[in-house]
């Protein structure tokens, strides 16, 4: 009954598809515009020292988990820590679902944008384009939104379905070159801008005046999101990884990997942005409006060889969305093949098809289709994508994260956890007791700070 379980082909393609899960939405659309609202600088520092501290910890220990048991989330958790433990697994599996269910719909709009960059690089931008109209067109079109998240649904579930090597180590070999290499020619684009310079004084000039306490926080927050950590993900993509594999190198790498590509990202779009006078006071507002409102019109008016430059950055973000959503749907669908014994076509069809039932709220969300009414959960929100959003950033994410850093730091011995770090593989530099100190202590003060915030002083990461 229980067929092979998959393995990665190699250490880079492990690699690879991790930091594909990692790079994602997080670091193209909601970094840049916490580092706008936090004003730069200072924010960025902290973000970094965030990085450090909490996430790379944190993704050893999600890797380890993953690798010594070669189970996903639910079982890993229960085998490596003790039997209750299974409801952490299981928080982190809904949370993927929830939380798939409502990225597919941003993701969607990349290709919306793509496809309409292409029109007009053909045939030429219209002269009375209003680029803000055009989002809340496109947004409220029921059919087209539900077309848009059905197509990149059925591309996750098209990856996933070919299993580990096939399917999720073959396109990120693939597909993260390519978004590389888009990202590298964006970047020298960007720098031979105007605004180049100020973008950069903006993102590495650290005015600590200018940042906020619950800048700290977001940044913390985020940490968690941007690296897929606190549900389970990296788990199950560690229990694809054999033993004559580094965790320790793998999990650097990855960490600094997902880090330089959210900085980047950060530069091109804030080089872009302070190249036109007057877009500063524009841009504000919201992560939406920097990415799919002010960049269109940006690259087709301002921009030298924007209309080059702006299909290429639409197709980076549908890539980058889409080898993170294909992590989501393996945290779930690798669930249901190990503890339910369900072969993976199946499993996967099934998964992908039941979340795809959310994601056609989250795709209604900004319609006025009666129905949705009833969803608006949270005060000021609308409909199922922004409750999902609120819920996973500022509940699950956390408190999984919270449990994660206990099970590894508390409940785990220390010859269980120093046998998959310190063994003879990991690089030199790395120091178990320096790692043991973070996990047990750094990181679920740090984590247990947010879910304060969230609880006592109405903190919204979403
Ligand atoms: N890390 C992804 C991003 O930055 O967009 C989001 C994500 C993907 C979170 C996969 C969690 C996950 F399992």
């Amino acid at each position: 009954m229980t067929e092979q379980r998959g393995n990665w082909t190699s250490n880079a393609g492990f690699i690879l598809a991790a930091t594909g899960s990692a790079i994602g939405l997080g670091n193209l659309w909601k970094f840049p515009f916490i580092t706008w609202e936090n004003n730069g600088g200072a924010f960025v520092l902290v973000y970094l020292v965030c990085i450090a501290a909490v996430g790379l910890p944190i993704m050893m220990a999600e890797l380890l988990i993953g690798r010594k048991t070669q189970k996903s989330a639910v079982g890993a958790l229960r085998e490596a820590v003790g039997p209750g433990w299974g409801i952490v697994g299981g928080w982190g599996v809904l949370c993927g679902f929830i939380l798939l269910s409502y990225y597919t719909v941003i993701a969607g709009w990349s290709l919306f944008y793509f496809s309409k960059t292409i029109g007009w690089t053909v045939g030429g931008f219209p002269a009375d384009m209003q680029t803000g109209d055009l989002f809340g067109t496109q947004v409220s079109n029921a059919g087209l939104q539900l077309t848009l998240s059905l197509g990149f649904s059925i591309a996750t579930v098209a990856v996933v379905y070919f299993g580990v090597q096939k399917g999720i180590e073959r396109i990120a070999k693939l597909f993260l070159p390519i978004l590389f290499a888009i990202l590298v020619l964006l970047l020298v684009s960007a720098l031979g801008m105007s605004g180049s310079g100020e973008a950069l004084g903006f993102i590495f000039r650290p005015s600590f005046s200018e940042l906020e306490p619950g800048g700290v926080l977001e940044a913390l927050g985020h940490s968690f999101f941007t690296l897929s950590l606190g549900m389970g993900a990296m788990i199950t993509y560690g229990s694809y990884i054999d033993r004559s594999q580094s965790i320790v190198k793998a999990s650097a790498v990855i960490v600094v990997l997902d880090t330089l590509i959210a900085l980047v990202a950060t530069v091109i779009m804030f080089s872009v942005i302070f190249s036109v006078p007057g877009m500063e006071e524009q841009v504000g507002g919201s992560t939406v409006g920097m990415l799919f409102i002010s960049l269109p019109q940006l690259f087709y008016t301002e921009v030298p060889f924007g209309t080059l430059l702006g299909p290429l950055f639409y197709v980076l973000v549908a890539l980058a969305a889409l080898t993170s959503t294909i992590s989501l749907l393996e945290v779930v669908a690798a669930y249901v093949i190990d503890e339910h014994g369900i072969e993976r076509h199946k499993a996967t069809i099934l998964c992908g098809s039941a979340i795809f039932v959310f994601t056609i709220f989250a795709a209604l969300s900004f319609s006025d289709v009666p129905l949705l009414a009833t969803m608006e959960l949270f005060e000021g929100k609308i409909g199922w994508f922004s409750t999902a959003d609120h819920f996973v950033s500022n509940w699950m994410l956390p408190t999984g994260g919270l449990a994660i850093t206990i099970a590894a730091g508390w409940f785990m011995t220390r010859e269980a956890t120093a046998a998959e770090l310190a063994d003879e593989t990991a690089p030199g530099w790395f120091n178990y007791g320096f790692w043991r100190f973070f996990i047990r202590f750094v990181s679920p003060l740090a984590v247990g700070a947010i879910i304060i915030a969230v609880l006592f002083f109405g903190v919204d990461f979403s």
